[in-house]
């Protein structure tokens, strides 16, 4: 697709970023030179998304190893580690993050006995490979999906798991996206997704753009939404899956779980392999991010929408749990009730 989410510029060592808070206000291409510029990025969500957020972590590492000579491997190594704990310190809920600087150390130590500057080399070929891993997956997922996508389906969507979200082409986006290349007609209800609005600003600004039909409600209307079956399914992405299925989402992920079971409507999860935590027996596991007050309070408004100093819970995402979702839509194929076995199959493979 035409946006570029995220793009190596190769001869000036430079990663540019589609500044989404500018979004929608504002196509805006930000150009990261230091890793301390995508942690800012990440933290800030100015890029943002799950495997989009790997991605970039990945060329973070490449930038801040930089062009410097190392006197030995033990130097190199060290300040390997310690950019991967840095950018892992940019947000803890995205398993991608993790899963891509764990790659990218991998070949730190796989190549241990190589010259260091063959090794940063490496480095630069990995995040690269990362990259067009994903957006192949996004389109294989956007395949495999189309067999819970029939013409003529309205489409409840939540937070933005579209282009922005991947290097290209989306998780739960690139379903409807592969739908509508069928010729499928679909309509689509994005949810605003408080505070951020990513549903909002991202999902409805690039779904426009790629003349999707889309119709914005406030988070609070969904339930009404299904209620007069204007509603179909559902389709999400996810920012870590545990071995049994249970889902970390956005925020309000879990009440339209909830809304969809007791409205018997399908409810699909789309997201890559990458995106599975099999480390983590369940949900529980799983970390919460919690963001700053002033994103519920003030942020995205002229005059605060709430008294100055009052108390704020600002939890990012929140757990739907395995059993209230239909199928998971992965790069491997379909899984569905009960996962625990299958994500173990999968994984074994
Ligand atoms: O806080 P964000 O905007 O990074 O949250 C993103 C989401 O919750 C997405 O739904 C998720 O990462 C799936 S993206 C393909």
């Amino acid at each position: 697709m035409k946006l570029q989410t995220i793009r190596w510029e190769a001869g000036k060592k430079t990663l540019v970023l589609i500044d989404q808070t500018r979004l929608p206000g504002k196509l805006v291409y930000m150009r990261c030179k230091t890793v301390e510029q995508v942690w800012q990025a990440i933290r800030a969500l100015k890029v943002r998304g799950a495997p989009a957020i790997g991605a970039a972590a990945a060329f973070g590492m490449v930038l801040g190893i930089g062009q410097r000579k190392y006197a030995a491997y033990s130097c190199f190594k060290k300040k390997v580690d310690g950019l991967v704990r840095y950018l892992a310190s940019a947000r803890p809920t995205a398993v991608n993050l993790f899963w891509a600087l764990e790659r990218m150390k991998q070949v730190v130590l796989e190549h241990r006995t190589h010259p260091v500057p063959e090794i940063g080399e490496r480095l630069l070929q990995e995040a690269l490979a990362i990259m067009e891993e994903d957006r192949k997956s996004c389109r294989k997922m956007a395949d495999i999906g189309q067999v819970f996508v029939k013409d003529n389906d309205s489409i409840l969507t939540y937070c933005n798991a579209g282009i922005l979200a991947t290097v290209d082409y989306g998780t739960a986006l690139g379903v409807i996206y592969r739908a509508k290349e069928l010729k499928k007609k679909i309509k689509v209800y994005s949810c605003e997704t408080r505070p951020l609005l990513q549903g909002a600003r991202l999902t409805c600004w690039e779904l426009r753009r790629n003349k999707i039909d889309v119709t914005l409600l406030c988070d609070n209307m969904a339930g009404y939404l299904m209620k007069q079956k204007k509603v179909d399914k559902i389709f999400i992405g996810a920012d870590r899956i545990s071995a049994n299925g249970d889902v970390a989402n956005k925020i309000g992920s879990y009440a339209l779980a909830i809304l969809a079971k007791y409205h018997r409507i399908p409810f699909y999860v789309v997201a890559p392999v990458s995106t599975f935590d099999t480390a983590l027996a369940s949900g529980a596991d799983i970390p919460i991010e919690e963001r700053d007050a002033r994103e519920v309070g003030s942020l995205w408004y002229k005059r605060p929408m709430a008294p100055a100093g009052i108390n704020v819970y600002n939890p990012a995402f929140d757990i739907v749990p395995g059993r209230l979702i239909t199928a998971i839509v992965t790069d491997k194929g379909i899984l569905t009730p009960a996962y625990l076995k299958k994500v173990r199959r999968l994984f074994s493979r």
